[in-house]
């Protein structure tokens, strides 16, 4: 059978799943509130350290290089009364955060399809390559895809090829946990409950109506501790030297707008340098550090506060 007869038979039998009755039931009792995606650079390790920055009362909350939202849905889980401006270049991701928001039972029911068909084939490497050369239209099929690749690509990666198409080679996972539906819907609640506005955008527009008291969390793409990193290849222009120096003064200037600026990034003589006026505190972590998954050991991380006096943090 053709790629184009299976992408077109998956297409439809999508399409009939959908029109199923299903209804999501959702246990709302349930803890969980975790990113939906895997995310390379992803801070579910560093909550603990960045949280504490992070102001209690909050109007207007930015996370301008969104990711797996770690640290946004870490905040949601002590309370969602503010308003969240959530953005980040990758227009995939910010589909999928948009469907997840005001569609999460249609996307189960297409993400329900993708595992039952990944569940039952007996070659799962094919069936990734032939669900990566999908082209669907429909913006949850769209998120669907990706959140179903995201899972069962290698390590979670993001990456495309100059004609802007997911190449990520299949993961070998043994189990992998492709979605699960009560954290689907909690992350949709407090999506909804922020008001999340959720845009494909570059960070410097998207901070650019900022004002005095908003609080803005920067994660960027790593400044690489070697030339041979390809970690910060999210994009097909990745996040290069000039561009650490450019968001430096995007920080400085949001700082003296008295907006309330956290940043986290890997601790490079470079990072040091341009955050060398601001409270700064370093971070010992446990985990790999680039996007092969070599380096599995300890990587240091810099934790700079835009809105603190000057001091020395503690390590
Ligand atoms: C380190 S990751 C963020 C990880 C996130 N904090 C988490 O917990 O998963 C950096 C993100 O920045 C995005 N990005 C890269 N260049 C950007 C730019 N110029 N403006 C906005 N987002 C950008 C990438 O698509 C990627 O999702």
């Amino acid at each position: 059978m053709s790629e184009v007869v299976l992408i077109e038979e998956l297409v439809s039998t999508v399409q009939v799943e959908q029109r199923k009755d299903v209804t999501l039931s959702v246990d709302s009792s349930s803890p969980r509130l975790t990113p939906f995606v895997k995310w390379a650079g992803g801070k579910g390790s560093l909550v603990r350290h960045l949280l504490p920055f992070v102001p209690s009362a909050l109007a207007n909350y930015y996370e301008p290089f969104l990711g797996g939202g770690a640290i946004f849905l870490a905040v949601c889980r002590r309370d969602t009364k503010f308003k969240a401006f959530l953005s980040d270049t990758n227009p995939e991701l910010i589909n999928a955060y948009k469907i997840v928001k005001s569609l999460p039972s249609d996307l189960v029911r297409s993400l329900s399809n993708l595992r039952r068909r990944y569940k039952s084939t007996p070659n799962k490497e094919d069936f990734y390559y032939e669900i990566r050369a999908w082209e669907p239209t429909g913006s949850i099929e769209r998120a669907a895809r990706f959140i179903f690749l995201n899972k069962t690509c290698y390590n979670g990666l993001y990456r495309v090829n100059p004609k802007g198409e997911f190449n990520v080679p299949f993961g070998h996972h043994m189990n992998p946990k492709i979605f699960d539906e009560n954290n689907v819907a909690a992350v949709s609640k407090a999506l909804r409950e922020t008001h999340a506005t959720l845009r494909t955008i570059d960070y410097r527009k998207a901070t650019t109506a900022c004002q005095k008291g908003d609080f803005v969390y920067f994660d960027p793409p790593y400044h690489p501790s070697s030339e041979t990193s390809s970690f910060t290849d999210y994009t097909p222009k990745g996040f290069r030297e000039e561009d650490q120096k450019e968001l430096s003064k995007v920080f400085a200037n949001l700082v003296r707008r008295g907006c309330r600026v956290l940043l986290s990034n890997s601790n490079t003589r470079l990072v040091r340098e341009l955050y060398d006026d601001y409270s700064r505190k370093n971070i010992l972590v446990n985990r790999p550090i680039n996007c092969v998954g070599t380096g599995r050991k300890g990587f240091r991380e810099l934790i700079v506060v835009g809105h603190l006096n000057q001091t020395s943090l503690t390590d």
